[in-house]
This record gives structure tokens, sequence and C-alpha cells, in this order.
């Protein structure tokens, strides 16, 4: 015990490893305070929890570390020693009861450093990778995100699995990344919304490849979309389309459909001429490594902000955080649903009104969709439903305007809008970026130019703005057929 004494004034004789010891102990101190009261209970704001939970296990290596760079520097100061003091020791060690004791003292020590270190960093890591921290640390910030993606398909995928993906250097990567945006959340500085795309997100192929196989044959799908004409019938007008997902073909082994531009043997690198990646300027298609086609934009070129090879997330930027679209959209799914009543008058274009309405208060959503609906119908010159009815489309509608609304993010519809399909040329969203017709090919290679917008060749339409009841049996069959 003495020679235990004996060592630890040593730690006072400079100042680095003053400091050192004294951050492994304040900070040892409060991981073992808040695992005994349990992180989420210390009735710490929530992203002060997240900080700590990042910073304190740092602070405690950085401490541990500042301990021997002092004592060498100390040694360096001191030039009387010549001989390697880590012989020195163990030779000492051999011989003298007392060194033996203080090596068996630090070995102690640092056993149990690392052990505080290793529990705490596992309940750290563990903690921070769970969807639940990602989602609700930063409650308001991520709101959204933490929303959409509870009712999605891959509400039970960790968020790490897409955001962060298998591998050591993505996981500090991510680490570092999120203790500068808790800071910003403290601090206040961050964008609202969060901006997308996420420029740093890993390339598909070590996230979204790791589930799913790019080969994979789909084949086609039925996809039908419902529509309803803001007539006073709420006359049903249908789409329906054959898409040609596609996938590596296992009769004929080619690559083909709408999964050709990422099936192994292909590249697609294109300019990104804007932040959103909205203006897209010369594309290049390589097989096997070796460009077979070059497209350029036929409306001059914009800046180049460099260039960016296709992947999953530049058609599927909604697999998880998926909202409706326009008011229109959300109202449209909910009459098909039968959320919404088809049978009262004007509803799908007094209910599409009343949910674009700008004036909306989020926490008093029912209650003024409901005031909207009551004037829409009156200007619509429609009789106003009665109350039961009219309570329960407003209700409906409140959650519909909820799922799609943030103010406190600045997040309003189509504030993160899919790009799986495509609108109108100008737009420039989804499919048409590149297949909207401005792109001109420059090779006049045998290969025939594909990047079309020919109808036919992401789908088939089978009902075009049709009444559901006067589909031909087929397709009747093939809808019914649907999950
Ligand atoms: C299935 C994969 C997947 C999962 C799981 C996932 N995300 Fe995402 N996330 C994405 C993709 C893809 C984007 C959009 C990337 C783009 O367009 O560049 C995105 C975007 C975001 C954005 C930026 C805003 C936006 O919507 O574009 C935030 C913030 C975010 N995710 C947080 C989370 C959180 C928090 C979780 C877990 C609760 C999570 N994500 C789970 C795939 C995923
Ligand atoms: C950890 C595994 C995992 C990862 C990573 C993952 N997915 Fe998925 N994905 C799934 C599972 C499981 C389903 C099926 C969910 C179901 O049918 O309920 C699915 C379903 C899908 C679907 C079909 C959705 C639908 O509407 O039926 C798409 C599209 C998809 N994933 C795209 C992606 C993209 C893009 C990424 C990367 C950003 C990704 N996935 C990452 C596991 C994963
Ligand atoms: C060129 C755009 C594009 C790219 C790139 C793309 N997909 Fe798709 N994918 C689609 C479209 C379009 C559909 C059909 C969507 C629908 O059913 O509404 C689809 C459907 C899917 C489905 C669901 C299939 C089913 O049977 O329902 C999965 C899973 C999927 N994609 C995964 C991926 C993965 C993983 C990648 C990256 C390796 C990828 N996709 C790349 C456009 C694309
Ligand atoms: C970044 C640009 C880009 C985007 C975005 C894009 N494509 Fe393409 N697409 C191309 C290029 C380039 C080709 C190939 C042209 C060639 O072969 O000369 C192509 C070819 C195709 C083909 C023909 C594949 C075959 O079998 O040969 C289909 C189908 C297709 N795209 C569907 C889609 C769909 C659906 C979307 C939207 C969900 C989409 N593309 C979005 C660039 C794009
Ligand atoms: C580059 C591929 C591509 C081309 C070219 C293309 N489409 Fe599409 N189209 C799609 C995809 C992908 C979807 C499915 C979108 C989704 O799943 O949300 C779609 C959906 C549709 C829908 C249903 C949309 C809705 O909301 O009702 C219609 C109608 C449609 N396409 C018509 C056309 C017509 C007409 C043309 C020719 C001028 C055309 N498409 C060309 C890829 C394409």
């Amino acid at each position: 015990l003495r020679s235990v004494l004996a060592f630890i004034p040593r730690l006072w004789s400079n100042w680095i490893s003053l400091l050192g010891a004294v951050l492994t102990t304040v900070s040892a101190l409060a991981i073992i305070l808040l695992a005994a009261v349990g992180i989420s209970r210390a009735g710490l704001e929530s992203y002060t929890v997240a900080f700590l939970v990042m910073f304190l296990p740092a602070l405690f290596v950085v401490g541990l570390l500042l301990i021997p760079v002092g004592l060498w520097w100390e040694r360096k100061r001191n030039p009387g020693q010549t001989e390697d003091p880590v012989a020195q020791a163990f030779v000492r060690a051999l011989q003298d009861k007392q060194a033996r004791g203080r090596i068996v003292f630090v070995a102690a020590a640092t056993f149990l450093n690392v052990l505080i270190l290793a529990v705490a960093g596992e309940k750290a890591v563990s903690h921070m990778n769970s969807p639940g921290f990602c989602g609700t640390a930063c409650h308001t910030v991520m709101q959204p995100e933490w929303e959409a993606y509870n009712r999605s398909p891959h509400s039970r995928v960790k968020c790490v699995d897409c955001h962060i993906g298998p591998g050591a250097s993505w996981a500090v990567k991510s680490k570092v990344d999120g203790l500068r945006q808790v800071w910003g959340v403290m601090t206040d500085h961050f964008r609202r919304p969060i901006p997308t795309p996420v420029e740093e997100l890993r390339p598909s192929r070590d996230t979204c490849e790791q589930c799913h196989w790019p080969a994979k044959f789909h084949g086609t799908r039925v996809a039908l979309f419902p529509h309803y004409l803001p007539d006073e019938a709420n006359t049903p007008s249908f789409n329906a389309v054959l898409l040609k997902v596609g996938g590596q073909n296992p009769r004929t082994g080619r690559h083909e459909g709408i999964h050709w531009h990422v099936s192994p043997e292909v590249e697609i690198r294109y300019e990104v001429l804007d932040r959103e990646r909205r203006k897209i300027g010369k594309i290049a298609v390589l097989e096997h490594g070796k460009v077979v086609e070059e497209y350029k934009r036929s409306d001059g070129d914009g800046t180049s902000l460099g260039t960016r090879v296709m992947d999953c997330v530049d058609c599927h930027n909604r697999p998880t955080h998926i909202y409706d679209g326009s008011p229109q959209d959300a109202v449209d799914h909910a009459l098909y649903a039968g959320v919404l009543d088809t049978s009262v008058p004007h509803l799908a274009k007094v209910a599409a009104e009343a949910l674009a309405n700008p004036g909306i208060r989020k926490d008093h959503a029912q209650e003024d969709i409901r005031k909207a609906l009551e004037d829409g119908f009156k200007r619509a010159g429609a009789p106003v439903p009665a109350a039961p009815v009219l309570d329960g489309s407003a209700q409906a509608l409140a959650g519909l305007y909820s799922r799609n609304n943030y103010p406190a993010m600045s997040v309003t519809w189509n504030t993160y809008r899919s790009h799986l399909g495509h609108q109108d040329t100008q737009d420039q969203f989804g499919c048409f970026r590149c297949h909207g017709g401005l792109h001109e090919g420059t090779f006049k290679g045998d290969r025939a130019p594909r990047l079309s917008q020919d109808c036919d060749l992401c789908h088939t339409v089978l009902a075009n703005e049709e009444n559901p009841e006067k589909f031909d049996d087929t397709l009747k069959t093939l809808l019914s057929s649907r999950p």
C-alpha cells in the first residue's frame, strides 16, 4: 500500500498527468453516476444526454492517455535518467518489492479503467445505434423522419443500417459527425428543413445491398394510382401501369428493365448541377468500366458541382421517410382506402383544398380543418354534411396533415419529394430528370439509345384515367389479388 501511495504524488509532478488524472476521474464518476441513475431518467434535456453519451467516454480516454504522456514528458525534461526507463522499471520490479507493488497497482487501475470504458463504451454505442436514440434524442429535429420511418416498410431496420452501414471507419466518422450535429442542435445552428439529399450518405452498395440483391429479378409489377375528379360525384379516374422493374432475368441471364441501372456490370455517372440533384448534366453509361454512351444536356450545361455514381437512392430516395406527395395525393389515397367517404358530394375537391390551407395550426389541426371543410362545402354550393361525417372527415384529414407537416422544422407537403415516378418535364423530378427529353446521345455506336421518354420503356399503361368499374376482367383480377 505504501508503494501505491508513493505513486500517486507522481501524478501531481507535472500538469499534463494531473490534468489527465482529473479528467479521467471526473468523467469516470460522471459515467458511473449516469449509469446508476439511468441515463434517460437523469432529468436532463434529451440532447444534453446525447451529448454526454458521446462526450464522456471520449473525455475519459483523453484523460487516460494524458497520464503516460505527462510522465514521459517529465522524464524527457529530466535528463538525469540515461537508461531506458521501461527496462529499468522491469529490472527493478524483479528485485524490488516496492516497485512490484506499483506495477500491480498500475495494472489493476488500468484493468479497472478498461473495464469502465468497455462497459460505458458498449452501453453508449448500442444506445447511440438504436433507432430510438437517433429518432428521439433531438426530438423536434428528427420528428418528421422518425414518424415517417415508423410507419414504413423499414420500421424494423435500424437507422444505422442505412445511414452508416458496416465497418469501423464509417462508424467513427458517423460518431464525429454526430457530435458535431448534436452540438449544432444545442447551440441552435442547424438547417430547417434538414437538407436533402444527404450529401455524405454512404453508397448503397454498402447499405441497401447488404439486404437487397441488385440482380434479384423483380419482373413486372402492377401499380395502381387511384385519383378522384373534383366533381360532385368524386368520380374515380384511375391509372394503372405494369412496371418493368426487371433485374437479372433468370431465363436469359440478361439485366433488363428499370433495375438495369444498378446491374453489376453497369455504372451510370452523372454531373450534378445543383445541390438537390434535380438538374442533371452530362451522363455517362459504363459497361465493365468502359464508357459506351454519353449524353449531353441540350439546353446548355450549368456548372458542375461534381460527379455522382447512380445508385438505389437516386430513385428510392424515400424508402423509409415516406410522405404523401401533394394534399390531393393524400386525399385520393384516403378516399381509396375508405378513410374518407366517396359518397359525400364534392368531398374530393373540398378535402384537398382544406388540407392545402396554409393557415392550419398543427396543434389545432382538426378544429381548423373542420372549419375549412365547412367553408369549402359552402363555397362549392354543396350541402354541409352532418356533424358526424364532418367530424370524421376532419379527424382523418388532421391525421394526414400531421404526418406531412412539421412547422418547427419547416417541413410541409413535398418538402421531401419522391423520385420514383415522373411529373411533367418542366418539373425535373424523378425519372424525367434524365428521361425528360433534354439529354442527347453523343456516341453513334450500334447500341440503340435507351435514355428516352417512350412510355413503353418503363411500363405498359393498363388503364389511363378510367373508372375502375369499367376495368376489364384481367385487370380487375390482378388488382384484387394485390395485398
Ligand atoms: C431503409 C433505409 C433507411 C433507414 C432505416 C433510415 N433512413 Fe434516414 N434516409 C434514408 C435515405 C435513402 C435518405 C435520403 C437520402 C437522400 O436522398 O440522399 C434518408 C434521409 C434522412 C434524413 C435527411 C432528411 C430526408 O428525409 O431526406 C434524416 C434526418 C434521416 N434520414 C434520419 C433517419 C433516422 C433518425 C432514422 C431512424 C429512426 C433513419 N433515418 C432510418 C434511408 C434510411
Ligand atoms: C437491414 C436490411 C435492409 C436494409 C439495409 C434495407 N432494406 Fe429495404 N427492405 C428490407 C426488408 C426486410 C423489406 C421488406 C419489408 C416488408 O415487406 O415488410 C424491405 C423492403 C424494401 C422495398 C419495398 C418497399 C415496399 O413498398 O414494399 C424497397 C423499395 C426497399 N426495401 C429499398 C431499400 C433501399 C433503397 C435501401 C437502402 C437505402 C434499403 N431498402 C435498405 C430490408 C432492408
Ligand atoms: C432507375 C430507378 C431505380 C433504381 C436505380 C433502383 N430502383 Fe428499385 N425500383 C424502382 C421502381 C420504379 C420500382 C417499382 C416501384 C413501385 O412498385 O412502385 C422499384 C422496386 C424495388 C423494390 C420492390 C420490388 C417489388 O417487388 O415490390 C425493391 C426491393 C427495390 N426496388 C430495391 C432496389 C435496390 C436495393 C436498388 C439498388 C441496388 C434499387 N432498387 C435501384 C426504381 C429503381
Ligand atoms: C441519372 C439519370 C437517370 C435517371 C434519374 C433515370 N434513368 Fe433510366 N436510364 C438512364 C440512362 C443513361 C439509360 C441508358 C441509356 C442507354 O442505354 O443508352 C437509362 C435507361 C433506362 C431504361 C432501359 C433499360 C434497359 O433495359 O436497357 C429504363 C427502363 C429506365 N431507364 C427507367 C428509368 C426509370 C423508371 C427511372 C425513374 C424511376 C429512371 N430510369 C431514372 C439514366 C437515368
Ligand atoms: C423513364 C421511365 C418512364 C417513362 C419513360 C414513362 N414513365 Fe410513366 N411511370 C414511370 C414510373 C416509375 C411510374 C410509377 C411511379 C410510382 O411508382 O409512383 C410511372 C407512373 C405513370 C402513371 C401513373 C401516375 C399517376 O400518378 O397516376 C402514368 C399515368 C404514367 N406513368 C404515364 C406515362 C406516359 C403517358 C408516358 C409517356 C409519355 C410515361 N408514363 C413515360 C416511369 C416512366
